[in-house]
């Protein structure tokens, strides 16, 4: 059944798969968005329901949620619980830093919030994500739709002073309308294709009148957990300096793997 998943969907698996070896019994956790960490809700919902894992999630988007309760991982709200005990989601870029890119998926608003609210974050992501310098992925920016031009041309401007490769910021687009994400903003793309200073970068954006937040995610990220295709998996922690590898065994996911092709 593995046999029929892409490697990329192998990978994806392996790391969300190890990941969620750090969720425990009691636990709240922050459920993030994105094909990898779709993987991670689904392992969840396994141990919810084969294992008796008694978990709550708080999901980062509409699209988490809808699975959440598809694979019958209890929802509760950030309002309610108010702090988290860990998060775990995907990323779109991270360096040896672990700082992010996120937010090609739309939903780093919620994302960033539920990090933040997190006193741990473990990224879970297959190798390609991993970059020397953060910019190759266009950096999304979410923005009020209320005079979008302007806060874009306010963005370009800023852009031309800063330490990036590239100034072009284009309005994200489901189809021939904007995308819109689950608050009602837009998302702009900022084409910088290399960053120089992340952190001069996300204050000086979020700086902006219209910006709501932007896809940088500094100092957020604890643990990144990589995976690759054949099952091994290398996990990294910022804070401990640790470096640790490991294997999954595609055979616990069987029941997933099916679930998934029928
Ligand atoms: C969602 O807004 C994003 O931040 C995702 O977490 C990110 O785009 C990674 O998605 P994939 O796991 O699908 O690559």
């Amino acid at each position: 059944m593995t046999g029929q998943l892409s490697p990329i969907d192998r990978a994806k698996y392996a790391a969300a798969r190890r990941a969620v070896d750090f969720v425990e019994d009691g636990m709240c956790v922050g459920l993030g968005t994105g094909s990898t960490a779709a993987w991670m809700v689904r392992c969840l919902g396994e141990l919810v329901r084969e294992d008796g894992l008694r978990i709550t999630g708080v999901p980062t988007s509409r699209r988490t949620a809808d699975l959440a309760r598809q694979v019958g991982v209890p929802l509760t709200t950030l309002e309610d619980v108010k702090w988290l005990d860990l998060t775990i989601d995907g990323t779109d870029e991270f360096d040896a830093d672990l700082t992010l890119i996120k937010g090609g998926g739309g939903a780093l608003l919620q994302e960033k919030i539920v990090a933040a609210a997190s006193d741990q974050m473990i990224v879970i992501a297959d190798k390609a994500k991993e970059v020397a310098t953060l910019g190759a992925f266009p950096l999304p920016v979410e923005v009020i739709p209320f005079g979008w031009q302007t806060t874009r041309a306010l963005i370009e401007e800023t852009l031309a002073g800063l330490d990036v490769m590239g100034h072009d910021a284009a309005l994200r687009m489901n189809g021939d309308k904007p995308f819109y994400t689950d608050e009602g903003n837009v998302i702009l793309d900022l084409a910088l294709r290399s960053i120089g200073n992340p952190r001069q970068l996300s204050l000086v954006l979020n700086q902006i009148p219209g910006v709501v937040e932007n896809g940088l995610f500094i100092d957020l990220c604890d643990i990144v957990v990589i995976g690759h295709g054949d099952g091994r998996v290398e996990l990294r922690d910022i804070g401990a300096g640790t470096v640790e590898h490991d294997r999954v065994d595609f055979a616990e996911g069987e029941n997933l793997f099916r679930d998934i092709m029928d």
